[in-house]
């Protein structure tokens, strides 16, 4: 089993596909009808010479009770589900949290999940805020129906208060 990973900025159409329209509302947030940003940067994890696995990260910054932090996002986990439970998307978030915080050198790294993922995303040490998180939609601002996980890099710890996100989700 050969893999091999690869980082790209921008998804074409047919790996876009093939990521994410393997099945009906793969994420489980259809219902919600949000609008949500994409990402500054893609990881793609081959098996085989097969796409199977992606994570996209971006950077942005977010208030917190008014202060800044500089966030790296993280979205779009998914693996076909003929891959699935190899250790392939943790591969590939965890190379997206050492990116985020080596490379990019933001304060924590910011997702957006549905209760069913808390557990697999706390064992790689991220945690649930706790504080109300504020979204931007079409329609305005709106309260995140989403949880939303962070992992503070570098000993930080993230400030208490609510979360102006100042973006779509991602
Ligand atoms: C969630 C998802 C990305 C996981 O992808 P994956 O590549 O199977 O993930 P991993 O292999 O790293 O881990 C998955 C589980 O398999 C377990 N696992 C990892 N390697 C394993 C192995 N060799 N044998 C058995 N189990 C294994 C992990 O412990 C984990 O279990 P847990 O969730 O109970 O903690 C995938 O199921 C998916 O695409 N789901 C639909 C989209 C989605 O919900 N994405 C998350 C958005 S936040």
């Amino acid at each position: 089993m050969a893999v091999e990973i690869k980082q790209v900025d921008t998804l074409d159409a047919a790996d876009r596909e093939r990521l994410f329209d393997w099945g009906e509302d793969i994420f489980g947030a259809q219902s919600l009808n949000l609008r949500w940003r994409s990402k500054d940067l893609h990881f793609l994890l081959y098996n085989d010479a097969n796409l199977v696995s992606h994570a996209g990260i971006l950077r942005h910054v977010v208030k917190v009770k008014g202060e800044p932090i500089v966030v790296g996002g993280l979205g779009g986990v998914v693996t076909l589900p003929e891959a699935q439970r190899k250790g392939f998307a943790r591969r590939l978030v965890q190379l997206s949290m050492s990116f985020m915080e080596s490379e990019w050198k933001v304060g924590a790294g910011l997702l957006f999940c549905l209760p069913r993922m808390v557990r697999y995303y706390e064992s790689l040490g991220w945690q649930v805020l706790e504080s109300p998180v504020v979204i931007d939609q079409p329609s305005g601002k709106i309260a995140s129906p989403l949880l939303v996980m962070v992992l503070p890099f570098g000993g930080m710890k993230w400030p208490p208060g609510s979360v102006e996100l100042q973006s779509f989700p991602w």
